[in-house]
């Protein structure tokens, strides 16, 4: 390290709050901090802002109908499709501009751009195949397909003709897809017959038709992309299998006109985890979701249609769903979509990129930023990186030593960054500084967004002082929340309200989300989240249930009990430890620690494989026979050890301990 650059490192390490560069704050789309205020004062109508950014086939008669909380409506009466927001009202001015700039992971794979006019016609192409495939409006079509541009055409496709989608995310097991195709009722599938994955051609087709086979009613038409050409493994295809080129082709030219959508009509599906074993069917709607993401997408990640804007998510995941499809096409921007890898071929493929088309702003996830400075400073010193604008992160929280690493190698010291706190729920970002007004502070998220009532609680839901920790909830209800748990008012109840609210009441200021996150709050009422309080863990951004691990851990043979708890790792951010029990005549070797780790890949899917699987002969237990899983996280942390005398059997501590040092 040459002696300018452990200089600057040094000046970076102690300072604590950044400015946001003056350069970015003149040509912000939103630089005045009065918009807090305004937004305070005009609420709820403050969020008719966030619906001019659409355009309506029928105008709302009223912003928020908050008669029956906590089931909200937003923009009620109004009518709009989202496909139309997306694509066919950008066609006159922005028809030959790039809408998708897609990348494959093969290196010598030609790239594909879509224009808004060419992404309009397939869309419309698909979506007169769906129909011929007997595909109506609210019959919900899954997704089970990785980053190719079929994916984001499929969801337009489905928005366009009123039939809500539910992508799950092409990583998942086949028993994941069979699940959640059964809790929709969904009875389409849109799949791939594979993708390139550091240099190989994986074969994704055999996993889905496992998947089929495990969904009780019948599945009347699955279309398949054929991504893998002479890769690919030579299927024969079944009756009610179409590949997704032929179908296209036989409906070219085809105009599909858009279905007019209620606001309160339901866009899609997206399963998430929860505290219990089954995922969740978040339903989020078309007036208020498309409205929140265009408005954080325009005021947050400072979208602008001539921008190249890059978001590294998944889109089998919410923040795909929200900022790589949704947010900036209903803006008029290009969307680059990246198929792979950070790391192939090389280290320095994101850089590669952002070089290559002069990306503007490039929104990421802490894990991929830890990689990267793990990885070095050399390899984003390979490429001029400064088309770059604006940073994002999203999906854990982001530590100081990351925050100023991505501050200083990939933006110069020239961008903001934004740290962005968001759920699957929410639909979008509630808490992050605005990148053209607000102060940064490196480890925090910021305030709430304008219009954005959240709090840091205790446990009566009292506000704590700062610099205490306490939960986060949010205290007024926003355009892009979930309307529900599909089918499933009771749950959504349940999960996400009963702690802080008074559930007999109709009236709105006694109703409280609950995120389920811990957070501190400090005197400038920026909030520091600080992670999970449920049974939720966090591996490398992706939300996974632990019991969910549990019970695909238990149900491998020869095991008796389990507790799976997330330990940290330096990259990852979580870790899955699983602590098992095993039945009398079964023996704790490798054989069966293969067994468990194979399990959870079937149930799940490999990203929620075990880091370590420690066998122990007892867990350790409360008197009252609860699992202590803080003690457990403490032991895979290797972290002190508090007060074990409570415990039923605390002589277990010591032996567990051991194993997991000794591992
Ligand atoms: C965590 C992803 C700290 C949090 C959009 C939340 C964060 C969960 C941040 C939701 C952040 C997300 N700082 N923690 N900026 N963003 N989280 O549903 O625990 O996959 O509850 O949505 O990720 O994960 P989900």
């Amino acid at each position: 390290m040459s002696e300018d650059t452990a200089e600057l490192e040094a000046r970076l390490e102690e300072q604590d709050a950044f400015e946001p560069p003056a350069e970015f704050v003149e040509q912000a789309n939103v630089s005045d901090d009065a918009i807090y205020e305004e937004f305070e004062e005009e609420w709820p109508e403050c969020w008719e802002r966030a619906a001019d950014l659409l355009d309506w086939e029928e105008e709302y008669d009223e912003v928020l109908d908050a008669s029956d909380p906590p089931f909200y409506e937003w923009f009620t009466g109004g009518s709009l499709n989202a496909s139309a927001n997306c694509l066919d009202r950008h066609l006159d001015e922005r028809g030959d501009e790039a809408a998708i700039e897609w990348v494959g992971e093969p290196s010598d794979e030609e790239n594909v751009t879509y224009t808004y006019e060419e992404l309009h016609r397939e869309v419309n192409e698909f979506a007169a195949a769906l129909r011929d495939l007997g595909v109506g409006e609210d019959d919900v079509v899954t997704m089970y397909m990785p980053m190719i541009p079929e994916l984001p055409i499929a969801m337009l496709a489905c928005a366009r003709i009123g039939a809500p989608h539910s992508v799950v995310f092409a990583g998942f097991s086949a028993d994941a897809l069979a699940t959640r195709m059964e809790s929709a009722d969904s009875e389409y599938l849109v799949t791939a017959n594979g993708y390139y994955r550091r240099g190989d051609a994986l074969d994704h087709f055999e996993k889905t038709r496992e998947g089929l086979g495990g969904v009780d009613h019948e599945v009347s038409d699955v279309v398949v992309v054929d991504r893998l050409g002479d890769d690919g493994h030579g299927y024969d295809l079944e009756d009610e299998e179409h590949y997704y080129a032929a179908l296209v082709a036989d409906h070219e030219g085809a105009a599909v006109e858009p279905v007019s959508r209620d606001a309160e009509d339901m866009l899609f599906l997206m399963y998430t985890s929860g505290t219990t074993g089954k995922p969740k069917g978040v339903k989020h709607t078309t007036g208020g979701y498309l409205s929140w993401v265009s408005w954080t997408s325009q005021a947050v990640l400072d979208v602008k249609p001539e921008d190249t804007y890059w978001c590294s998510a998944d889109i089998g995941w919410i923040t795909g769903h929200s900022y790589i499809v949704y947010g900036p096409l209903a803006l008029g921007t290009t969307s680059v979509m990246y198929e792979g890898t950070p790391d192939h071929p090389e280290r320095d493929r994101l850089w590669d990129i952002v070089d290559e088309y002069d990306v503007t702003q490039l929104y990421t996830a802490p894990t991929a930023i830890r990689a990267f400075m793990k990885w070095g400073s050399q390899y984003p010193e390979q490429h001029d990186l400064s088309s770059l604008r604006l940073l994002g992160t999203v999906g854990e929280p982001i530590n100081p030593r990351a925050w100023k690493w991505y501050y200083k190698h990939i933006g110069d010291e020239s961008c903001p960054i934004v740290d962005t706190w968001w759920q699957t729920e929410t639909g979008g970002m509630m808490v992050t500084t605005l990148p053209g007004v607000s102060t940064m502070k490196p480890g925090s998220a910021g305030p709430p967004l304008p219009g954005v009532d959240a709090r840091v609680v205790d446990t009566t839901g009292e506000e704590v002082d700062a610099g205490r920790a306490g939960y986060l909830t949010v205290n007024k209800p926003w355009p892009g929340m979930l309307r529900t748990l599909y089918k499933n008012d009771e749950r959504f109840i349940d999960e996400y309200w009963a702690e802080y609210s008074d559930t007999d009441s109709d009236d709105m200021d006694d109703w409280v989300y609950f995120p389920e996150d811990g957070a501190k709050i400090d005197e400038d009422g920026y909030v520091t989240v600080l992670g999970r309080v449920d049974d939720v863990i966090n591996v490398s951004g992706h939300r996974l249930g632990t019991m969910e691990i549990e019970s695909s851990i238990v149900g491998v043979e020869g095991v008796a009990e389990a507790a799976v708890v997330g330990g940290s790792h330096d990259v990852k951010g979580e870790a899955v430890y699983a602590y098992v029990i095993t039945e009398d005549g079964y023996d704790e070797d490798e054989e069966m620690r293969d067994r468990i780790v194979q399990g959870v890949e079937d149930a799940i899917g490999p990203i929620a494989r075990p880091e370590q699987v420690i066998f122990t002969p007892e867990l350790p237990k409360t008197r009252s026979g609860k699992i202590m899983r803080r003690l457990l996280e403490d032991i895979a942390n290797e972290e002190e050890l508090g007060n074990t005398s409570t415990l039923r059997n605390p002589d277990v501590v010591e032996d567990i301990q051991q194993k997991v040092g000794g591992d």
